[in-house]
């Protein structure tokens, strides 16, 4: 049976694209690649060893996720490559890769990557509600941490079924609002400003990363899945939620530190995965 209804973006209540947000978001991720603060001039290939153990320590559930093996000799696109680490991996595991970022630089880190272990694969800017590529032309289509960044991501979870082959296999993580992540943010951003009646899709629009970010529940993220046949969809709990990264520049507020350290991560990995922020999708075309 098809999964055919569309979201209600208005049930969002979140404000509508005003014309530059992508563009904004374009200049938040071009000025800071995804996990890249300050990255070295000389050891490149040290830094993005270290990258990529960092990632999957923090993140172990990424390649139980993606299962790079199952990509060998298979045609694949990576919406949102970022700094590349998951793109070079398929690309090692013998995937025919095919990248695309919102962003020069995401671009040019992961080309770089590519060229430093002799891999060769196509990466070039792309915006994921306007892939340019035919109908059917991929086996799997993989997006983490990218579409709920994009003003309409509905329409881009239609773009990644849309250049998908009959049978072919989407696999997409997006950001779930019933989450740690968003009730900390609203914590941070509503209560503590004496403004409970803000959401917590509110904080993660106007807190989390680029501007704009949402969060989905399960079922809005079902809905998002019009015409493909069969979907998986479940939550995960992230490094975000047990706050294993020290805070950055931008959260080193004494607030910010002091919720860092009294945080009680015993209590949010008691509670599981099911607060977690991650919302993972599974969805087969
Ligand atoms: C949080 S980073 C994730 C990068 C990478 N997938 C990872 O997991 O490290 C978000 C990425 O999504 C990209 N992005 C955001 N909106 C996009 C869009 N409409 N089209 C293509 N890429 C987009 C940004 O440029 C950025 O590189």
């Amino acid at each position: 049976m098809g999964l055919e209804t569309r979201p209600d973006e208005e049930k969002m209540r979140i404000a509508p694209d005003t014309g530059n947000l992508k563009e904004r978001v374009r200049q938040h991720w071009d000025d800071q690649p995804c996990g890249t603060r300050d990255i070295p001039v000389e050891n490149r290939a040290a830094f993005f060893r270290d990258l990529e153990r960092e990632r999957y320590s923090w993140e172990p559930y990424i390649p139980a996720f993606a299962r790079f093996d199952r990509a060998k000799g298979k045609d694949l696109l990576e919406v949102g490559v970022g700094a590349g680490t998951d793109f070079v991996n398929w690309v090692r595991h013998g995937a025919r890769g095919q990248g695309v970022d919102l962003t020069p630089r995401g671009v040019e880190l992961t080309r770089e990557r590519l060229a430093l272990e002799g891999l060769h694969a196509d990466v070039r800017i792309a915006d994921a509600e306007r892939l340019p590529f035919a109908d059917d032309s991929f086996d799997i289509v993989y997006s983490y941490g990218v579409l709920h960044h994009s003003p309409d991501t509905a329409r881009a979870i239609g773009e990644v079924r849309r250049v998908l082959r009959p049978g072919g296999t989407a696999l997409i993580m997006i950001y779930h609002v019933r989450s740690w992540v968003a009730f900390m943010l609203w914590t941070l951003h509503c209560a503590a400003k004496l403004r409970p009646w803000r959401s917590p899709r509110w904080a993660m629009y106007h807190h989390l990363e680029s501007p704009g970010t949402k969060g989905y529940t399960k079922a809005e993220a079902r809905a998002m899945l019009v015409g493909f046949r069969e979907a998986r969809v479940w939550t995960q709990l992230s490094h975000g939620d047990l706050l294993l990264m020290r805070p950055g520049e931008k959260y080193g507020g004494t607030l910010h530190r002091l919720l860092w350290r009294l945080y009680p991560r015993w209590l949010v990995r008691r509670t599981g995965n099911v607060f977690g922020t991650n919302l993972f999708i599974e969805a087969v075309k």
